[in-house]
């Protein structure tokens, strides 16, 4: 019914029944109360209206019972809210393990996209059908935000962080996005697609990119050409923290707590090192605020990922993409965008 009248856009993302069926269910309730007690004011107005200019009304004893229920009745259903709707939120917090990602950057006016294998894209972002897929956003001027209605999705991506989310698309088709933060003058113009493909055509359309090189592996090369190679090792020489393995840690800090190694972390560490130094190293890593684009930091943090799922070769850089994963015949497991590295490195 919903396809002839469409007040609500399409369901195509596994959370987006979930977020409507708790929608429905809020709209249910606020329905069933506002008759309850338009009905009721109507009824009890009638029925104890005044009859006669002398009537005066008997006093009224309270009742125990019903103050007990009219408490512990709506306290039973604002629960079943927020437990509803706490469990669709950490759905849509945790994105599963074997998402692959994809980088967003957000600039006045437009989307910047990233595969991992480094096919780029800008105000229109290709995924496959029912592959989890995660998006590390960041901006790199004011608030944006990236809002897919058919997805119900919406996230704001902030100056100075990272923003993760995901979703898993369950049906093909072109879909808007939308900026959903006020963002200046064209802000309304900062509109583009999300394109739903079979995984067999997402694949042949990556196979057929322009073979810019990935993510990881261009984040190498910023770490290479910014020495941060000359600290950051695995040897006694090390001034830093060695970053092999790090990602998805838990890190000690200086100041005694214990943070997890996520994204917008790593981003903080490059930008603003002394804010969490690594508890046993010395505050002396210089600040690259400025110096790298929010691209390059976002390609430094999936190369610092990439140290936690692969033995890095030698020299430091990341291994080689294969270039062979359209003739894999695994429609079943378009995972494998994101597994090249490794199988690679098991060599
Ligand atoms: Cu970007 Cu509005």
């Amino acid at each position: 019914m919903r396809e002839t009248f469409p007040l609500f856009p399409q369901e195509a993302s596994t959370l987006a029944p979930r977020v409507d069926a708790l929608y429905f269910y809020l709209i249910a309730v606020t329905i069933f109360f506002s008759l309850l007690i338009a009905l009721s004011i109507l009824y009890f107005a009638i029925k104890y209206r005044r009859r006669s200019e002398s009537e005066l009304p008997h006093g009224v004893e309270g009742s125990l019972k019903l103050e007990i229920a009219w408490s512990v009745i709506p306290l039973l259903i604002t629960f079943s809210f927020f437990i509803w709707g706490a469990s669709i939120f950490f759905a849509m917090n945790r994105p599963p393990s074997d998402a692959i990602e994809i980088s967003v950057v957000a600039k006045q006016w437009m989307w910047k996209f990233q595969h991992a294998d480094g096919q780029r894209e800008i105000n229109e972002l290709h995924v496959p059908l029912g592959q989890a897929v995660k998006l590390t956003m960041a901006s790199e001027d004011v608030i944006h935000s990236f809002y897919v209605p058919a997805f119900r999705m919406k996230r704001d991506v902030l100056p100075g962080k990272v923003a993760t989310y995901w979703f898993e698309a369950t049906r093909p088709g072109r879909y808007h996005l939308f900026c959903a933060e006020y963002c200046g003058t064209k802000h309304s113009g900062m509109i583009g697609w999300v394109e739903v493909m079979d995984p067999v055509d997402f694949q042949s359309w990556l196979a057929g990119g322009t073979g810019s090189e990935s993510l990881a592996s261009a984040g190498a090369k910023l770490f290479a050409q910014h020495a941060c190679n000359t600290c950051h090792r695995p040897d006694s020489l090390a001034r830093g923290p060695n970053l092999e393995g790090l990602f998805g840690k838990k890190v000690q800090l200086q100041d005694g707590r214990t943070i997890v190694a996520d994204e917008s972390y790593i981003r903080e560490s490059i930008v603003m090192p002394n804010a969490k130094t690594v508890a046993g190293f010395q505050p002396i890593m210089p600040t690259f605020q400025g110096l790298i684009s929010e691209e390059g930091l976002l390609q430094l943090v999936a190369y610092v990922k990439s140290l936690s799922k692969a033995a890095p070769s030698p020299e430091g850089v990341a291994p080689p993409l294969s270039k062979s994963r359209g003739q894999t015949p695994q429609g079943s497991a378009p995972a494998s965008v994101q597994e090249p590295p490794r199988s690679e490195a098991k060599k």
